[in-house]
Protein backbone atom coordinates (compact mmCIF):
# COMPACT_ATOMS: atom_id res chain seq x y z
CA UNK A 1 0.00 0.00 0.00
CA UNK A 2 1.04 3.47 -0.65
CA UNK A 3 1.47 5.72 2.11
CA UNK A 4 -1.50 7.41 1.58
CA UNK A 5 -4.74 5.40 1.12
CA UNK A 6 -7.01 6.01 -1.78
CA UNK A 7 -9.75 4.26 -0.07
CA UNK A 8 -12.87 6.07 -0.30
CA UNK A 9 -14.33 7.15 2.82
CA UNK A 10 -18.24 5.34 4.00
CA UNK A 11 -20.48 7.74 4.07
CA UNK A 12 -21.59 7.25 7.51
CA UNK A 13 -17.62 7.65 8.15
CA UNK A 14 -18.02 11.05 6.64
CA UNK A 15 -21.29 11.73 8.08
CA UNK A 16 -19.73 11.81 11.53
CA UNK A 17 -16.95 13.45 10.48
CA UNK A 18 -19.42 16.36 9.14
CA UNK A 19 -20.50 16.43 12.47
CA UNK A 20 -17.32 16.26 14.52
CA UNK A 21 -16.17 18.92 13.10
CA UNK A 22 -18.47 21.55 14.16
CA UNK A 23 -16.61 21.03 17.24
CA UNK A 24 -13.22 22.04 18.09
CA UNK A 25 -10.78 20.07 16.17
CA UNK A 26 -7.34 18.98 16.92
CA UNK A 27 -4.67 20.23 14.31
CA UNK A 28 -2.07 18.02 15.39
CA UNK A 29 -2.46 14.40 16.56
CA UNK A 30 0.29 11.78 17.33
CA UNK A 31 -0.01 8.33 17.27
CA UNK A 32 2.04 5.78 19.18
CA UNK A 33 1.23 2.43 16.81
CA UNK A 34 1.55 -0.16 18.90
CA UNK A 35 -0.17 -3.80 19.14
CA UNK A 36 1.62 -5.03 15.72
CA UNK A 37 3.31 -8.22 16.85
CA UNK A 38 0.30 -9.29 19.31
CA UNK A 39 -2.03 -8.63 16.07
CA UNK A 40 0.44 -10.80 14.29
CA UNK A 41 0.49 -14.00 16.82
CA UNK A 42 -3.54 -13.45 17.12
CA UNK A 43 -3.61 -14.02 13.67
CA UNK A 44 -1.37 -16.65 13.26
CA UNK A 45 1.21 -14.78 10.53
CA UNK A 46 4.66 -14.12 10.89
CA UNK A 47 5.63 -10.51 13.04
CA UNK A 48 6.97 -8.40 9.88
CA UNK A 49 3.63 -9.04 8.70
CA UNK A 50 2.28 -7.20 11.71
CA UNK A 51 4.18 -4.89 10.93
CA UNK A 52 3.65 -4.38 7.32
CA UNK A 53 -0.24 -4.43 8.32
CA UNK A 54 0.73 -1.25 10.57
CA UNK A 55 2.03 0.65 7.90
CA UNK A 56 -1.20 -0.22 5.82
CA UNK A 57 -2.68 1.22 8.84
CA UNK A 58 -0.78 4.50 8.83
CA UNK A 59 -1.66 4.92 4.84
CA UNK A 60 -5.51 4.54 6.21
CA UNK A 61 -5.27 6.48 9.41
CA UNK A 62 -3.61 9.79 7.03
CA UNK A 63 -6.70 9.35 4.91
CA UNK A 64 -9.19 9.23 7.57
CA UNK A 65 -7.25 12.12 9.39
CA UNK A 66 -6.95 14.48 5.97
CA UNK A 67 -11.03 13.69 5.90
CA UNK A 68 -10.65 15.45 9.49
CA UNK A 69 -9.03 18.06 8.47
CA UNK A 70 -6.44 17.16 10.17
CA UNK A 71 -2.99 18.58 8.81
CA UNK A 72 -0.83 17.48 11.19
CA UNK A 73 0.12 14.20 12.05
CA UNK A 74 3.42 12.22 13.90
CA UNK A 75 3.76 8.73 14.47
CA UNK A 76 6.57 6.37 16.63
CA UNK A 77 7.72 4.14 13.59
CA UNK A 78 11.10 3.45 15.29
CA UNK A 79 12.01 3.71 18.82
CA UNK A 80 15.66 3.89 19.64
CA UNK A 81 15.20 0.95 22.51
CA UNK A 82 13.58 -1.17 19.26
CA UNK A 83 17.28 -1.61 18.22
CA UNK A 84 17.09 -3.99 21.03
CA UNK A 85 14.70 -6.45 19.63
CA UNK A 86 16.23 -9.80 17.73
CA UNK A 87 18.52 -8.64 14.92
CA UNK A 88 15.62 -10.64 12.97
CA UNK A 89 13.03 -7.90 14.02
CA UNK A 90 15.07 -5.02 13.40
CA UNK A 91 16.18 -6.48 10.02
CA UNK A 92 12.50 -7.03 9.18
CA UNK A 93 11.87 -3.57 10.35
CA UNK A 94 14.64 -1.79 8.20
CA UNK A 95 13.49 -3.69 5.39
CA UNK A 96 10.21 -2.33 5.55
CA UNK A 97 11.42 1.54 5.81
CA UNK A 98 14.07 0.65 2.78
CA UNK A 99 10.92 -0.50 1.33
CA UNK A 100 8.65 2.20 1.89
CA UNK A 101 10.84 5.25 1.47
CA UNK A 102 12.00 3.98 -1.57
CA UNK A 103 8.10 3.46 -2.82
CA UNK A 104 7.69 7.00 -1.70
CA UNK A 105 9.97 8.22 -4.16
CA UNK A 106 8.04 6.24 -6.74
CA UNK A 107 4.67 7.72 -5.71
CA UNK A 108 5.63 11.69 -5.46
CA UNK A 109 2.67 12.66 -7.22
CA UNK A 110 0.00 11.07 -5.41
CA UNK A 111 1.83 13.04 -2.61
CA UNK A 112 2.30 16.12 -4.43
CA UNK A 113 -1.74 15.99 -5.15
CA UNK A 114 -2.02 15.49 -1.26
CA UNK A 115 0.65 18.24 -0.63
CA UNK A 116 2.25 15.63 1.93
CA UNK A 117 5.89 16.86 3.17
CA UNK A 118 6.96 14.28 5.09
CA UNK A 119 9.85 14.79 7.90
CA UNK A 120 11.52 11.87 9.96
CA UNK A 121 12.67 13.25 13.04
CA UNK A 122 15.52 11.27 15.33
CA UNK A 123 18.92 10.03 15.58
CA UNK A 124 18.98 9.14 11.84
CA UNK A 125 22.76 8.27 12.40
CA UNK A 126 22.04 4.93 14.06
CA UNK A 127 20.31 3.65 10.76
CA UNK A 128 22.06 1.70 8.23
CA UNK A 129 23.57 4.60 5.79
CA UNK A 130 21.42 3.26 2.75
CA UNK A 131 18.33 3.98 4.90
CA UNK A 132 20.03 7.50 5.53
CA UNK A 133 20.20 8.33 1.78
CA UNK A 134 16.32 6.99 1.04
CA UNK A 135 14.97 8.86 3.66
CA UNK A 136 17.07 12.30 2.62
CA UNK A 137 15.69 11.82 -1.17
CA UNK A 138 12.11 11.50 0.67
CA UNK A 139 12.43 14.47 2.78
CA UNK A 140 13.73 16.52 0.13
CA UNK A 141 11.65 15.85 -2.28
CA UNK A 142 8.33 16.25 -0.49
CA UNK A 143 9.73 19.31 1.69
CA UNK A 144 7.67 22.44 -0.35
CA UNK A 145 4.76 20.73 0.06
CA UNK A 146 2.50 22.18 2.54
CA UNK A 147 -1.08 21.17 2.48
CA UNK A 148 -0.45 18.46 5.89
CA UNK A 149 2.68 17.07 7.63
CA UNK A 150 3.79 13.74 8.56
CA UNK A 151 6.45 13.36 10.79
CA UNK A 152 7.73 9.91 11.35
CA UNK A 153 9.77 9.60 14.32
CA UNK A 154 12.07 6.67 13.79
CA UNK A 155 15.15 5.64 15.88
CA UNK A 156 13.74 8.26 17.97
CA UNK A 157 13.44 8.98 22.16
CA UNK A 158 12.14 12.07 23.44
CA UNK A 159 15.11 11.95 26.07
CA UNK A 160 17.24 11.36 23.18
CA UNK A 161 15.59 14.05 21.30
CA UNK A 162 15.71 16.45 24.67
CA UNK A 163 19.56 15.68 25.83
CA UNK A 164 20.44 16.75 21.97
CA UNK A 165 19.11 19.91 22.65
CA UNK A 166 20.67 20.77 26.09
CA UNK A 167 24.24 19.72 24.45
CA UNK A 168 23.01 21.77 21.43
CA UNK A 169 22.70 24.88 23.97
CA UNK A 170 25.53 24.06 25.78
CA UNK A 171 27.71 24.10 22.90
CA UNK A 172 25.72 27.33 21.54
CA UNK A 173 27.45 28.76 25.10
CA UNK A 174 30.63 27.45 24.55
CA UNK A 175 31.15 29.59 21.56
CA UNK A 176 29.70 32.48 22.45
CA UNK A 177 26.67 32.25 20.25
CA UNK A 178 24.31 32.53 23.13
CA UNK A 179 24.19 33.35 26.94
CA UNK A 180 23.21 31.19 29.54
CA UNK A 181 20.19 33.36 30.12
CA UNK A 182 18.91 33.08 26.75
CA UNK A 183 18.67 29.17 27.77
CA UNK A 184 14.79 29.07 27.78
CA UNK A 185 12.07 26.25 27.51
CA UNK A 186 11.16 28.06 24.02
CA UNK A 187 14.64 27.95 22.97
CA UNK A 188 14.77 24.54 23.82
CA UNK A 189 11.99 23.51 21.82
CA UNK A 190 13.47 25.33 19.09
CA UNK A 191 16.59 22.85 19.18
CA UNK A 192 14.40 19.57 19.34
CA UNK A 193 13.63 17.87 16.42
CA UNK A 194 9.91 18.64 16.01
CA UNK A 195 10.62 22.58 16.26
CA UNK A 196 8.51 22.84 13.01
CA UNK A 197 5.43 21.81 14.57
CA UNK A 198 3.07 22.78 17.35
CA UNK A 199 3.00 20.48 19.47
CA UNK A 200 0.27 17.72 19.47
CA UNK A 201 -3.22 18.13 20.18
CA UNK A 202 -4.30 14.92 20.91
CA UNK A 203 -2.03 11.71 21.08
CA UNK A 204 -3.26 8.47 20.49
CA UNK A 205 -1.20 4.79 22.02
CA UNK A 206 -2.92 1.71 20.89
CA UNK A 207 -2.97 -1.24 22.27
CA UNK A 208 -4.32 -0.86 25.68
CA UNK A 209 -0.92 0.05 27.35
CA UNK A 210 -0.68 2.97 29.26
CA UNK A 211 1.88 4.74 29.28
CA UNK A 212 4.23 6.91 26.37
CA UNK A 213 7.71 4.88 26.29
CA UNK A 214 9.60 8.30 26.03
CA UNK A 215 7.40 9.79 22.95
CA UNK A 216 7.39 13.07 22.68
CA UNK A 217 7.59 13.69 26.60
CA UNK A 218 8.18 17.35 26.33
CA UNK A 219 5.46 18.07 23.52
CA UNK A 220 2.77 16.47 25.05
CA UNK A 221 2.76 18.77 28.54
CA UNK A 222 -0.60 19.97 27.38
CA UNK A 223 -1.92 17.40 25.02
CA UNK A 224 -5.15 15.85 25.52
CA UNK A 225 -4.08 11.83 25.92
CA UNK A 226 -6.12 8.96 24.69
CA UNK A 227 -5.20 5.02 25.25
CA UNK A 228 -7.58 2.77 23.40
CA UNK A 229 -7.07 -1.01 23.56
CA UNK A 230 -7.65 -1.65 20.04
CA UNK A 231 -4.31 -3.47 18.88
CA UNK A 232 -2.85 -0.73 15.91
CA UNK A 233 -3.80 -2.96 12.77
CA UNK A 234 -6.79 -3.34 13.99
CA UNK A 235 -7.44 0.50 13.97
CA UNK A 236 -10.64 1.72 12.31
CA UNK A 237 -12.19 5.02 11.79
CA UNK A 238 -14.42 5.23 14.54
CA UNK A 239 -11.54 4.94 16.80
CA UNK A 240 -10.04 8.24 15.27
CA UNK A 241 -13.52 9.50 15.87
CA UNK A 242 -14.44 8.85 19.24
CA UNK A 243 -10.33 9.89 20.61
CA UNK A 244 -11.62 13.39 18.72
CA UNK A 245 -14.74 13.55 21.34
CA UNK A 246 -12.68 13.13 23.82
CA UNK A 247 -10.28 15.83 22.75
CA UNK A 248 -13.41 17.96 22.47
CA UNK A 249 -14.64 17.44 25.67
CA UNK A 250 -11.51 18.76 27.07
CA UNK A 251 -10.85 21.04 24.88
CA UNK A 252 -11.27 23.56 27.33
CA UNK A 253 -9.59 23.07 30.16
CA UNK A 254 -6.18 21.89 28.42
CA UNK A 255 -6.69 25.47 26.42
CA UNK A 256 -6.83 27.09 29.47
CA UNK A 257 -3.87 25.19 30.65
CA UNK A 258 -1.78 25.97 27.62
CA UNK A 259 -2.86 30.11 27.86
CA UNK A 260 -1.38 29.93 31.82
CA UNK A 261 1.89 28.13 30.65
CA UNK A 262 2.09 30.72 27.69
CA UNK A 263 1.92 33.46 30.24
CA UNK A 264 4.41 31.91 32.44
CA UNK A 265 6.83 31.81 29.80
CA UNK A 266 6.76 35.18 28.76
CA UNK A 267 6.80 35.87 32.53
CA UNK A 268 9.93 33.61 32.83
CA UNK A 269 11.99 35.67 29.70
CA UNK A 270 10.92 38.90 31.01
CA UNK A 271 12.59 38.26 34.28
CA UNK A 272 15.49 36.56 32.15
CA UNK A 273 16.08 39.85 30.26
CA UNK A 274 15.69 42.08 33.38
CA UNK A 275 18.39 40.35 35.46
CA UNK A 276 20.93 40.76 32.47
CA UNK A 277 19.77 44.51 32.36
CA UNK A 278 20.56 44.75 36.28
CA UNK A 279 24.08 42.84 35.95
CA UNK A 280 24.82 45.25 32.41
CA UNK A 281 23.80 48.28 34.25
CA UNK A 282 24.46 48.15 37.56
CA UNK A 283 21.29 49.32 38.86
CA UNK A 284 18.08 47.50 38.89
CA UNK A 285 15.39 50.75 37.93
CA UNK A 286 13.18 49.21 35.23
CA UNK A 287 13.86 50.69 32.21
CA UNK A 288 11.45 50.04 29.40
CA UNK A 289 13.23 50.61 26.46
CA UNK A 290 16.64 49.45 27.93
CA UNK A 291 14.33 45.98 28.43
CA UNK A 292 13.07 46.48 24.96
CA UNK A 293 16.54 46.66 23.55
CA UNK A 294 17.97 43.68 26.02
CA UNK A 295 14.58 41.38 24.98
CA UNK A 296 15.66 42.38 20.86
CA UNK A 297 19.52 41.79 21.50
CA UNK A 298 18.47 38.14 23.04
CA UNK A 299 16.27 37.48 19.73
CA UNK A 300 19.07 38.30 17.23
CA UNK A 301 21.15 36.25 19.35
CA UNK A 302 19.15 33.17 19.66
CA UNK A 303 17.98 33.93 15.99
CA UNK A 304 21.97 33.86 14.83
CA UNK A 305 22.36 30.38 17.11
CA UNK A 306 19.17 28.71 15.23
CA UNK A 307 20.52 29.51 11.97
CA UNK A 308 24.31 28.19 12.61
CA UNK A 309 22.53 25.06 13.98
CA UNK A 310 20.53 24.57 10.90
CA UNK A 311 23.13 25.55 8.33
CA UNK A 312 25.35 22.63 10.19
CA UNK A 313 22.57 20.43 9.63
CA UNK A 314 21.69 21.01 6.00
CA UNK A 315 25.41 20.51 5.18
CA UNK A 316 25.55 17.25 6.41
CA UNK A 317 22.51 16.22 4.59
CA UNK A 318 23.67 17.71 1.43
CA UNK A 319 26.93 15.93 2.44
CA UNK A 320 25.03 12.36 2.32
CA UNK A 321 25.24 11.91 5.58
CA UNK A 322 23.03 12.35 8.27
CA UNK A 323 21.66 15.37 9.92
CA UNK A 324 23.72 16.35 13.06
CA UNK A 325 19.73 16.37 14.83
C1 LIG B 1 4.73 -1.38 17.88
O1 LIG B 1 4.11 -2.66 17.93
C2 LIG B 1 5.11 -1.04 16.51
C3 LIG B 1 6.39 -0.86 16.07
C4 LIG B 1 7.58 -1.01 16.93
C5 LIG B 1 6.66 -0.53 14.67
C6 LIG B 1 5.63 0.38 14.07
C7 LIG B 1 5.94 0.51 12.64
C8 LIG B 1 5.01 0.61 11.68
C9 LIG B 1 3.54 0.63 11.94
C10 LIG B 1 5.44 0.74 10.28
C11 LIG B 1 5.92 2.14 10.03
C12 LIG B 1 6.91 2.13 8.95
C13 LIG B 1 7.31 3.24 8.30
C14 LIG B 1 8.31 3.09 7.25
C15 LIG B 1 6.74 4.57 8.56
P1 LIG B 1 4.90 -3.79 18.69
O2 LIG B 1 5.93 -4.35 17.76
O3 LIG B 1 5.45 -3.22 19.97
O4 LIG B 1 3.80 -4.86 18.97
P2 LIG B 1 3.39 -5.46 20.39
O5 LIG B 1 3.12 -4.30 21.28
O6 LIG B 1 2.17 -6.27 20.11
O7 LIG B 1 4.55 -6.27 20.86
MG1 LIG C 1 4.54 -2.81 21.80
Amino acid sequence: MSWISEDSSSLLSRFCASILKAGPMPRHVAFIMDGNRRFARKRHVERHQGHTQGFDKLAQTLKWCLDLNIHEVTVYAFSIDNFKRSKEEVDSLMELARNKFSRLLEEIDNLKKHGVCIRVLGDLKLLPKDIQVLIAHAVVATQHHNKCFLNVCFAYTSRHEITNAVREMAWGVEQGLILPSDITEELLGKCLYTRHSPDPDLLIRTSGEVRLSDFLLWQTAYTCLVFQSVLWPEFRVWHLHHAVLQYQANYTAIQKAREAQQAESVRHEYHADLEVLCAREGNEDENELMLATTAGERMQRTQMFLRVLCVSSHMSLNSGSPPKK
